[in-house]
């Protein structure tokens, strides 16, 4: 029989109760992991938690938001008591509150900037100390394909998601020498109440002729990159964005 790839791993997954990170939290628990959701939707995680546990899986939901310092140390120590560790932080949560920057509010910037930038370095501080200590540990943030093209309305986003693929770099750096591996996913346009709610789905079919594969994505293509990620066939690699985009970020737009 075929060993699991995550067998005895504890996984984190922010934004866990909806869209990728869903498809993340299956894809792990398919794969052994034990997963810990956590979301500020508490009934949507509990959701995803129990349809894990139904399978024979391991879950935990929590309610976190990825912007309190003080609700993700809580839960991470929760994970601790009930899994006994943290191997595997996936970084997903995040927002796009789609605006032009003339008519951008303050608010709008600093609310994408909190939850997809902060978020991350608030999460990695508070797990890092546990991989270190155990000297194991892989940490895997959701980036986009707006980190390396521009896109109007996104300006924000996009500035966040170029700053997680910039902030992946230098941790990896730092934490390298500890046995844990730091690396980003850069998604394309993928099928989940994100995108259906800011792409209309004329647009997707239009945007469809640009992406060189043809079609948008799905959870399942993004988690399937995140599991090789987490898991220890990518033991070599760190500091990198994964593009997962259909082949779109190859494109030069000529046809
Ligand atoms: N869908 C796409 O086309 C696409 C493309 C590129 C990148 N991404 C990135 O992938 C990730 C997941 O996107 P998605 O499409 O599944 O989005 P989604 O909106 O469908 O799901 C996001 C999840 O994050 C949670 N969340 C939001 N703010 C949070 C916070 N402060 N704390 C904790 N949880 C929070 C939401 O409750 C939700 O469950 C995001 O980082 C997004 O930027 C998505």
């Amino acid at each position: 029989m075929c060993e699991k790839r995550l067998e005895d791993r504890v996984a984190i997954v922010t934004g866990g109760a909806r869209g990728i990170g869903q498809g993340i939290c299956f894809r792990f628990a398919d794969e052994g992991a034990k997963v810990a959701v956590f979301d500020v939707t508490p009934d949507e995680a509990k959701e995803v938690a129990g349809e894990i546990k139904k399978s024979g899986g391991a879950a935990l939901a929590l309610k976190v938001d990825v912007t309190k310092a003080a609700e993700i140390e809580k839960a991470v120590k929760e994970v601790i008591s009930k899994f006994g560790k943290v191997d595997i932080l996936v970084n997903n949560a995040g927002i796009t509150r789609p605006s032009k920057v003339a008519d951008m509010t303050d608010e709008v910037w600093d609310s994408v900037v909190e939850v997809n930038l902060k978020g991350v370095f608030l999460c990695c501080r508070a797990v890092i100390p546990h991989m270190k200590a155990q000297k194991y540990g892989k940490i895997v943030s959701i980036a986009s394909i707006l980190a390396q093209r521009g896109g109007p309305y996104y300006a924000h986003y996009g500035a966040t998601k170029a700053g997680v693929v910039s902030f992946t770099q230098s941790l990896a750096i730092e934490l390298g020498r500890h046995n844990i591996n730091v690396n980003a996913v850069g998604p394309g346009i993928i099928d989940t109440p994100m995108a259906a709610g800011d792409v209309a789905s004329e647009l997707q079919q239009s945007l469809i002729k640009r992406i060189p594969l043809r079609r948008i994505g799905t959870p399942r293509d993004i988690a399937d990159a995140a599991l090789f990620l987490a898991s220890d066939e990518a033991a070599y690699i760190t500091g990198q964005c994964l593009y997962v985009c259909g082949g779109w970020s190859a494109a030069a737009g000529l046809g």
